[in-house]
């Protein structure tokens, strides 16, 4: 959640952008995961054959569950695994609002790596109080999506290294409340027009990735600040534009005349890593950093005002921060991209800037001179995690994704090249992915009534699009950049905000997080909100002391299954696997999943299968329970789509009529399957999950504990709404900061049992 400062009262995270189903239903039995080699998406999957193949599987070479624990670089070797595990075995924690990390008995959270945190040894340790600088050397702001990538002891690429690896994460963006940067700036920053170079230079470093070593050392994880694999993506850093936009007229700045670079990757939110080993980055709510004048419509005249308005960037909207006031420089001025020059394509300015940023962009975790690549053949929209379906020998690749503001659309990348396992292990990883992730097609999802559904590919030869009265699109690449546009050409379903994905490695099917929508509603009023539907059904009034929310206050997790053709399928089936509730909400329209006190939870939004266990983590980043419980992670065991039934909501209209919606619910939640195991300091979202490949080491992201502190507190640090991780014994001073943590098992089992 990113909260809008005075400098742009909108809220940049809100952007508005059978019948007899028992046939369908009835022949699927329920399947328990299994207890071994459940791997995180298709990716994981890879890596099981390849492992298996080499006698050293992340769950066990052997026919057993626990393979023997691996000596930690010091020499020593962790306790061993207790004999008998029982997945979701641990005593569930309550809801919460203190400040602090509460795990079940048995468990540590540890605190690893926090905003400001140097990345190379000659880097300052971080003061904490406003004053410190070169970001361009420091772990970044609002640590976001993560993933770990293994290392052998020796510091070789590793698929099964367990005490050495490299965290690479998203750094989303900087806590804004009523001040432009709140935390990082002595005084909370300038807020007001012009802002000051050195304030814009520190927040645009404070932008985009990082990548962490860390160690097991004896048992206690530490991050190795002198590492050479340390490595900040920024503002400033280069970045390939690659695939079918590379190059394209669209694409062209005064940066890159011949469209082919750009500078910087910004709000990075989920993530996914690639079955070659590679890291994949969302850029989510990019268009709000920008600004543009209020004449700009006119100026430009063209048809890229209506890509502009459909992307979020109203002409005269100020921007998030004011960085194009930071001064004449192009690092400033390329902020604002309103039409000033006089050529015809667009090589003299930057009004096409905002063309590229909204990609999935890949980076070589391993190799920082391996330059990173925007993949436009995945779409632009608002990204969160790509995660890839169960990889088949000789099938493409499927990648899933999201676009999560109200109303928008899930899709689906099918590679052009089909899967060859000995890529899994490729030399050259970056032009791997180009191999598989420059080509391909582009789908989006229609959710049908009957619990069927159709991906619909957005090509430039469907009639739908090439005729669309909204926009004319040029060629594919135009199909590309503005994939929202050619959605709704086609007529996909509007969504309750589409978060993260992830691939359920026993099944294959596809999880979704649909965080919340207040625009659905009973009865719409303007084109941005939405009636309730068949895979969007919950339209209710939620109170919040005393204040009524609106819509589908508390989200869902959709799934799905791909029919027959599996990577490449054009149909598929789907349920709600889970409802978000309140646990004293209303059976009948509200909890439709049945959640006790042990389970519920409101905004679902990371989402991730463990590689281990196969618990499907749950993280939320919720503001409308969050006057019960801060923020927390829920794990489940999920059965598959269609293991539930069918449920009828109705709801009254003003006019006296009915509206009836049917809906497919998975199995009610049980003790044994859904289970909350972590819960947040205040004012948090838990994002960003990953583990070691034993699962015995989970990483976790605590992004803007003391957010809501108000503006005319920020010279008292005891007003400030949290003072975490200053208060669980980390670093200096007591300004709040985004970390990652550690969670361990005391017993040196797996995280989850
Ligand atoms: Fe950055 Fe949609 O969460
Ligand atoms: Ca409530
Ligand atoms: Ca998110």
């Amino acid at each position: 959640m990113n909260k809008p400062n005075d400098l742009a009262r909108i809220d940049h995270d809100d952007l508005d952008t059978n019948v007899s189903t028992n046939e369908h239903f009835s022949t699927v039995l329920e399947k328990r995961l299994s207890r071994r080699s459940l791997l995180r998406g298709g990716a994981a999957s890879a890596a099981t054959a390849l492992l298996g193949g080499m006698g050293l599987s992340a769950c066990g070479g052997s026919d057993h569950d626990d393979p023997a624990p691996a000596p930690t670089p010091g020499g020593s070797t962790p306790p061993v695994t207790a004999p008998t595990e029982k997945l979701l075995g641990f005593t569930a924690v309550g809801k919460s609002l203190a400040d602090t990390v509460s795990v079940p008995a048995g468990y540590t959270a540890t605190v690893l790596y926090a905003l400001g945190d140097p990345l190379t040894s000659s880097t300052p340790a971080y003061k904490n109080d406003g004053t410190d600088t070169d970001f361009e050397n420091r772990a970044g702001d609002h640590h976001d999506g993560m993933e770990f990538f293994s290392l052998s002891d020796s510091g070789a690429v590793s698929t099964t290294g367990v005490a050495r690896g490299l965290l690479a994460m998203n750094h989303e963006a900087t806590t804004n409340e009523g001040l432009p940067s709140f935390f990082v700036h002595a005084n909370g920053g300038t807020n007001s027009l012009p802002r000051p170079a050195l304030e814009v230079d520190k927040e645009m470093a404070l932008h985009g990735l990082s990548i962490v070593e860390v160690r097991n050392n004896n048992g206690k994880w530490e991050t190795m600040s002198g590492s050479a694999f340390n490595r900040r993506v920024h503002q400033q850093t280069e970045v390939q534009i690659s695939g079918p936009v590379r190059g394209n007229a669209l694409v062209k700045t005064k940066y890159s005349p011949d469209g082919t670079k750009f500078r910087g990757t910004i709000n990075n939110c989920g993530t996914g890593r690639t079955p070659w080993n590679t890291y994949l980055s969302g850029e989510e709510n990019w268009a709000g950093y920008f600004t543009r004048s209020a004449t700009d419509n006119a100026a430009r005249g063209d048809k890229s005002v209506a890509s502009l308005n459909r992307y979020g960037l109203a002409q005269g909207a100020a921007s998030r921060h004011g960085w194009e006031t930071g001064g004449a420089d192009d690092k400033y001025q390329r902020w604002n991209i309103s039409k000033k020059g006089t050529s015809l394509d667009g090589s003299d300015d930057y009004r096409n800037e905002l063309n590229g940023e909204g990609y999935i962009v890949e980076m070589d975790a391993y190799d920082k001179t391996r330059p990173l690549k925007k993949r436009t053949a995945l779409g632009r929209f608002a990204h969160e995690s790509a995660s890839f379906g169960k990889l088949v020998a000789g099938q493409p690749l499927a990648v899933y994704m999201g676009d999560d503001s109200r109303g928008e659309y899930i899709y689906k990348f099918v590679s052009s090249a089909v899967w060859n396992a000995a890529d899994a292990t490729a030399a050259d990883r970056i032009a791997t992915g180009d191999k598989y992730l420059d080509s391909g097609k582009l789908y989006v999802a229609k959710f049908n009534a009957d619990g069927k559904g159709q991906w619909i590919e957005l090509n430039i030869a469907n009639a739908a699009i090439a005729a669309y009265a909204s926009y004319k699109f040029a060629d594919q690449a135009d199909v590309l950049v503005n994939a929202r546009l050619a959605a709704d050409a086609v007529g996909a379903t509007k969504m309750d905000r589409p978060e993260w994905c992830a691939v359920n490695p026993a099944t294959g099917e596809i999880y979704y997080t649909l965080t919340n929508n207040s625009n659905r509603r009973i009865e719409p009023s303007g084109s941005s909100q939405q009636a309730p539907d068949a895979a969007n059904p919950r339209s209710y009034t939620d109170m919040k002391g005393s204040t009524a929310q609106l819509g589908n206050s508390n989200g869902h997790i959709i799934r799905v299954a791909e029919d027959a053709a599996g990577s490449s399928a054009t149909s598929f089936s789907w349920d709600v696997y889970l409802f978000g509730a309140e646990a004293a909400a209303d059976a009948a329209r509200v909890n439709l999943s049945g959640l006790t006190n042990d389970q519920d939870f409101s905004s679902p939004d990371g989402l991730a299968f463990s590689t281990s266990t196969g618990i499907c983590w749950i993280q939320t980043d919720d503001g409308a329970y969050t006057d019960v419980t801060n923020c927390m992670m829920v794990a489940g065991l999920p059965g598959k789509v269609g293991d539930g039934k069918k449920v009828n909501l109705t709801y009254p209209k003003t006019d006296g009529s009915t509206l009836s919606v049917d809906t497919f619910v998975g199995k009610a939640a049980s003790a044994e399957t859904l289970k909350r195991f972590l819960v947040g300091p205040k004012g948090c979202e838990l994002t960003g999950i990953t583990e070691t490949p034993d699962g015995k080491a989970l990483f976790v992201n605590i992004q803007h504990p003391g957010e809501n502190t108000a503006a005319a507190n920020i010279g008292d640090v005891t007003k400030f709404t949290s003072q975490w991780p200053a208060n669980a014994g980390y670093g200096a001073g007591k300004r709040p900061r985004s970390a990652t943590i550690v969670i361990t098992k005391n017993d040196g089992g797996r995280i989850g049992s």
